[in-house]
């Protein structure tokens, strides 16, 4: 599969359109010549935003097939509104840092589509070739990496020990991936794509490449996080099987039209499109050369803005660090998300142990529950991502990092402030502690904010390079911030002095202890006060500390009972009820 690794530059000899009429599929490089009139049009545009203007003159295929799928063409109603954004929990609230991403619901035309693809293909079936999938995924998660590596054991064939591998996808397989892998993929990308727009609400990509498409999640993702808005999309993978799915399941969502699918790269070395996304492919790519030409390509293709999703683990990590460092050394690109800064990556260090990752809920698909053999229908996706824009002669005014710190995990209340672990704009990993003393609307805030999120609030309290790993020492933590938090309290009423414990007394047998319990009293029912505790044992003999090293060292014997002394007279039981409860039950 690695051999057949797309070439940039290669001429596009395959368009591939599956079941489609070949005549309603545009060609790439149809796609590609008007996308370069578009891009013409932009860069006359003094505003970076890639809004077009309607110019009926140079009206292009392009903008027939955008016709049909839009009611109007005019530059306003290109616009996303925001009251299209089709997940029910997912609100737009006014104030963008007060924004909660809740629960994602995969679109209904998904959903159907896949239905719809799947159809007559026998359950049991897919779920056999999914848990091939995840022993694929689970092999190559970095986990079998290094000396002390555990042993994992094979999901489809539990006695087998699982080697790493990476699978060669066929028809089946990519069918089983729409129901096991692409919901997981889907919800990840369309976190990242409401990032992106969230930070640049004007931005519109015209056209977008999808680099390693698989069954098409990221254009999903795509349009619907545009709410359907039309951009033409090139959707490349080396897996011809993968393609094929990737197209039947755009058809049945009627949304091939404006799609190219194609095993190769764009033959125009000057092709660059609005939006380059890459989901889930260079965890994929084990060679590192091969890595780093794609890395390239994938930049090189970018007219505007790259955004690459990867898995929520420590190689998914690794691998988005790679494009992040290789595009900062390049010096054309800003980092919009997640990071704060273009500095090296706080946790990119070995030694922090952690990782930059989010995590996003979703609601599974039913089918997908019954393929993961899940007890609920909700899952978190753990996922890492990078959104990074390019200085071009067309986009000259590149944005700037967001000047906010970014929450790296989810929030940790504690009573009377809240810590975060944030990466802050100065490039360090840190934990800051935001207490109730900052108002009660920050306070309140600090508790709602979601792991991912940005913080605009400040900080009472920064400790930089202490929110590197989520091993940090929280309790030290909880002591500077419960010592910063008591000062701002108000003084405690001072405490009343404790009753004095009770105290272990040997006398005499006969003596009478001051606090002895009044026995005449306790059978009728009273209870005596709280005192001495008195041991009316005998007295121990010269030699008991031998027995006392024998019961110590757990002979049986109770403590300070030596072997064979007369056991102690019973002590009185004390009446259950104290007088008063006796009166009220009376
Ligand atoms: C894990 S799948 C991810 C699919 C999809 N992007 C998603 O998020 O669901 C990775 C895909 O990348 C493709 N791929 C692997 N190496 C590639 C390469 N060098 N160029 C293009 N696609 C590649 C594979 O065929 C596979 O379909």
């Amino acid at each position: 599969m690695m051999r057949r690794a797309i070439r940039h530059g290669a001429k596009l000899s395959t368009t591939w359109t599956g079941n489609l009429q070949p005549s309603t599929a545009p060609t790439a490089d149809a796609v590609l010549a008007n996308h370069h009139v578009d891009r013409q049009r932009l860069s006359s545009k003094s505003s970076p935003a890639t809004t077009r203007d309607h110019d009926p003159a140079s009206s292009t295929r392009h903008d027939q097939q955008l016709a049909k799928v839009e009611p109007s063409s005019s530059p306003g109603s290109r616009r996303r509104d925001p009251k299209l954004v089709p997940f029910g929990s997912t609100k737009i609230d006014k104030d963008p840092h007060r924004h909660k991403s809740g629960m994602t619901v995969l679109p209904a035309a998904l959903h159907d589509a896949v239905d719809s693809v799947l159809q007559g293909t026998p359950g049991p079936d897919i779920r056999r070739h999914a848990l091939r999938i995840f022993d694929s995924l689970r092999s190559t998660s970095g986990i079998l990496d290094g000396k002390n590596a555990p042993r994992l054991f094979s999901l489809l064939h539990p006695e087998q020990v699982l080697t790493k591998h990476h699978i060669a996808y066929d028809a089946n397989l990519a069918r089983a991936y729409l129901v096991s892998r692409m919901p997981h993929n889907f919800v990840a990308v369309d976190r990242a794509l409401r990032e992106l727009f969230k930070i640049r609400p004007d931005f519109i990509p015209v056209s977008a490449l999808d680099l390693g498409t698989g069954p098409g999640t990221a254009i999903w993702a795509l349009r619907d996080t545009t709410a359907g808005a039309a951009t033409l999309v090139t959707a490349v993978d080396v897996n011809a099987a993968m393609l094929g799915v990737a197209a039947e399941v755009g058809k049945a969502a009627k949304w091939h039209e404006n799609a190219v699918f194609s095993e190769f790269m764009p033959a125009n070395p000057n092709a660059a499109f609005d939006l380059t996304m890459a989901a889930y492919l260079l965890s994929e790519v084990e060679d590192p050369k091969m890595r780093a030409n794609l890395i390239k390509t994938m930049w090189d293709l970018t007219g505007d803005t790259l955004v690459v999703v990867d898995r929520g683990t420590p190689l998914g990590f690794q691998r988005i660090v790679e494009v992040r460092d290789w595009v900062i050394k390049q010096g054309n690109g800003t980092v919009l998300a997640p990071c704060p800064h273009m500095n090296t990556c706080p946790l990119a260090n070995d030694k922090t142990r952690d990782w930059c990752h989010f995590a996003q809920r979703m609601q599974l698909p039913h089918k997908t529950q019954l393929v993961r053999k899940t007890p609920t229908n909700i899952d978190d996706v753990k996922f890492s991502y990078l959104i990074l824009r390019k200085t071009s002669s067309t986009n000259t005014s590149s944005t700037a990092p967001s000047p906010h710190p970014r929450v790296l995990s989810p929030p940790m209340k504690r009573g009377g402030h809240v810590l975060l672990d944030v990466c802050d704009p100065s490039g360090h990993a840190a934990r800051i502690i935001v207490p109730k003393s900052m108002g009660k609307d920050i306070y309140k805030d600090a508790r709602k904010v979601g792991w991912g999120d940005q913080w605009p609030h400040g900080a009472k309290v920064s400790v930089p390079n202490r929110g590197a790993g989520r091993f940090a020492d929280v309790a030290e933590f909880t002591d500077v911030a419960d010592k910063k938090d008591k000062k701002d309290k108000k003084p405690k009423k001072p405490k009343k002095p404790k009753k004095p414990k009770a105290e272990r007394v040997t006398v005499e047998e006969g003596d009478v202890s001051p606090a002895e319990p009044d026995f005449a009293s306790l059978s009728e029912g009273m209870v005596p006060r709280p005192g001495r505790v008195v041991d009316a044992r005998p007295p121990a003999a010269p030699d008991a500390g031998k027995a006392h090293a024998a019961s110590a060292a757990g002979d049986g014997e109770p403590e300070g009972s030596p072997p064979g002394a007369p056991s102690p007279p019973p002590t009185p039981r004390a009446g259950r009820r104290s007088p008063r409860r006796k009166l009220f039950t009376q």
